[in-house]
């Protein structure tokens, strides 16, 4: 056994793990280093899952339990979303403590992978090989593990065997090291000297390093006081759902993600604001007088609130922010860049919304920490900026709770997990902004033009037939005393949206601001005829998302490539063609062809007048418009 065997043994019950990150690349030691930590300690180790399950009954240590079902969950989501980020999870126990390491790459590429292993991780050896000194990947990983909310640091300057165990050396990077680090908000940073390979002051301390007065390794990591960062903070319950047995009793599940609360304490909806008492902290083995950080728990309450699957349960005393727009550090996961304006779905805890980024502010350089200017941000890069969600969502900082402060970003469409963000603060209060109530409503206006207001959204290739069609429809309405408008792309881009290209993100916007105008027309009871290539899928759902299921009306006129080509209107292809004319849709821009529109309109063999008909019979079935 090591020489720890006299030390106090973990007690059953407890949650003193330690989870941490290792942070460097083979070529620094790092595979070295677990290895020894793993095996030469003569430690109980596993690898798998399943074997931690053996590992914690064995040991009758329920804290094992929480934690598994951790890794599980953040596994689990991860596979739900389709994507794998690889990290390796390690577990291993000692007399002391047991043990999380996440073991990722090292390289640039790889960014998110160490994101998400630094996401959980308490404190990280950052690895640095002692004949190279403080590296730009030392100080890429040092980055992002401040970033990701981490602490405590222990620098193991490793290979001290190949600088002849050197005191100078070790002190020469120490202090660049610590130098580098000042503004990156560790509380603790712990520098060793090592030797993976041989063994030095990683389990045993060492005869060859006798200058060096501090713990080795494996000691420091086994009693680092990690339990009083959680202590104070202030109760948080995300509500994972609500459970109702029967009608005798309903209760709010979920896990406890900070603080503590006991029966009878006052609590507060962080959302809706509405207050009551827990009544019963309800598990499988009986009732709890209190509940703390890490229990998953049944909370019954005093009163009949409406509390429901996403809210944040806190204290009144020590409330969360509620806001629908924050600003954010962003890293972002996915092959596909991000579009700022896009609607993307948001995860933070268990509520679940709408939301865009806003603005992309800056992209940061993960090995310099220098501010870029960016509009947009691929995979692996950072960045901060600002988030639009559509219902108000409660949280934390980042700096101050990283449960409740951290969201992932998801693509509707592919449901891959695209992105992961930290929050650093509110930006708009969801409460200081509210909606005027007005009494002319929608309904007033339509009826006063005895119509039926609705948005008609033609979308299809430049060249396509949309502004003819369109033109044909309006007038067909207009002669019928209908009243309309009309919104077309080439128009609105000399008003509203001169400012914009077609870029992706451009196109985005351009469709985000036509959708709310027409929306705005809608309103006042007109029947909207928009007429834009609009090539992206998310962004019609988007338009269609802004009025009710009957008002929207998504028209594809559908044309072939060759045949657009052919016809050229504008002279656009003919300029595409001499490679004047970049970014075009159909050709080098995608188009994204609608997979249910409420009209399908193949224009090969028709007139235009014939496919206006069609537009307007459709209006008629759907008492759009009356037969006047
Ligand atoms: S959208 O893609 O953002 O929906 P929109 O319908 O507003 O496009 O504008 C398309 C019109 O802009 C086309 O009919 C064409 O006249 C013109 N245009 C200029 N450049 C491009 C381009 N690169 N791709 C497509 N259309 C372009």
């Amino acid at each position: 056994m090591p020489s720890k065997a006299t030390t106090k043994l973990v007690q059953a019950g407890t949650k003193d793990q330690l989870r941490f990150i290792t942070c460097g690349s083979v070529d620094d030691g790092k595979s070295t280093l677990i290895g020894r930590l793993l095996h030469d300690s003569k430690m109980i180790y596993e690898d798998q899952l399943t074997a931690l399950a053996r590992d914690s009954a064995k040991h009758g240590t329920t804290g094992n339990d929480i934690d598994l079902a951790l890794v599980v969950d953040g596994l689990e989501a991860e596979r739900e979303q389709g994507i794998t980020i690889d990290v390796a999870y390690r577990f291993f126990t000692t007399l002391r403590r047991s043990f999380m390491v996440a073991d990722t790459p090292g390289h640039e590429q790889y960014t998110r992978n160490m994101a998400t292993g630094a996401s959980n991780a308490q404190l990280a050896i950052i690895l640095i090989d002692a004949r190279k000194g403080v590296l730009v990947q030392t100080k890429r990983h040092s980055f992002i593990c401040s970033l990701l909310g981490i602490r405590h640091v222990v620098l193991a300057v490793n290979k001290i065997d190949l600088v002849s165990y050197k005191k100078e050396v070790f002190d020469r990077i120490v202090g660049d090291y610590v130098a580098f680090a000042a503004g990156l908000g560790f509380t603790s940073n712990v520098a060793i000297p090592i030797s993976a390979r041989y063994g030095d002051n990683v389990i045993n301390r060492s005869g060859n390093t006798q200058w060096y007065q501090g713990p080795c390794l494996l000691d420091y990591l086994e009693s680092i006081d990690i339990q009083s960062d959680a202590a104070g903070q202030a109760f948080r319950f995300p509500v994972q759902w609500v459970n109702r047995p029967n009608l005798d009793f309903r209760g709010y599940a979920g896990t406890v993600a900070s603080g503590s609360i006991s029966a009878g304490d006052e609590i507060i909806v962080a959302a809706s604001g509405r207050t009551t008492r827990v009544k019963r902290i309800v598990t499988q083995d009986g009732d709890l007088p209190r509940a703390e950080a890490g229990d998953a728990v049944t909370i019954a309450v005093e009163d009949e609130i409406d509390i429901s699957r996403g809210d944040l349960v806190a204290r009144p005393t020590e409330q969360p922010e509620v806001a629908d727009q924050f600003a954010a550090h962003l890293i972002w996961m996915d092959k596909d860049p991000l579009v700022a304006g896009r609607n993307y779905i948001l995860r933070i805890g268990t509520q679940t919304a709408a939301a865009s980024i806003t603005a992309v502010k800056y992209r940061i350089d993960v090995n310099t920490r220098e501010h870029l200017a960016a509009r947009t941000l691929g995979l692996n890069e950072i960045g901060f900026c600002n988030v639009a969600t559509a219902l108000p969502a409660a949280f934390d900082p980042y700096g101050v709770n990283r449960k409740t402060g951290s969201f992932i970003v998801i693509d509707r469409y592919t449901n891959r997990t695209v992105g992961a963000g930290m929050i650093a603060f509110p930006l708009r209060r969801a409460t200081n902004i509210a909606w005027q109530p007005l009494s002319v409503g929608k309904s007033e206006r339509a009826a006063l033009k005895d119509q039926k207001p609705c948005i008609i959204w033609f979308t299809g290739l430049s060249g396509a037939g949309k502004s003819t069609i369109v033109n044909i429809v309006d007038q067909k309405l207009f002669a019928m005393s209908r009243h309309t408008m009309l919104l077309d792309g080439d128009n609105v881009r000399h008003g509203l949206n001169r400012d914009l290209g077609f870029t992706e993100a451009d196109r985005v916007e351009n469709i985000r601001r036509v959708g709310e105008v027409a929306k705005l027309m809608a309103d006042s009871g007109l029947i909207v005829i928009c007429s834009f290539i609009s090539p992206y899928r998310a962004e019609r759902d988007m338009v269609r998302s802004l009025v009710a299921k009957e008002e929207f009306i998504e028209v594809f006129v559908d044309t072939p490539i060759e045949e657009c080509a052919r016809r050229d209107p504008k002279r656009l292809y003919s300029k595409v063609k001499s490679g004047k004319l970049k970014n075009f849709t159909g050709i080098d821009a995608p188009y994204e062809t609608p997979i249910r529109p409420e009209i399908h309109l193949r224009t090969m063999g028709r007139t235009p007048e014939q496919l206006a008909e069609a537009v307007v019979d459709l209006l008629r079935a759907r008492a759009i418009i009356g037969n006047r």
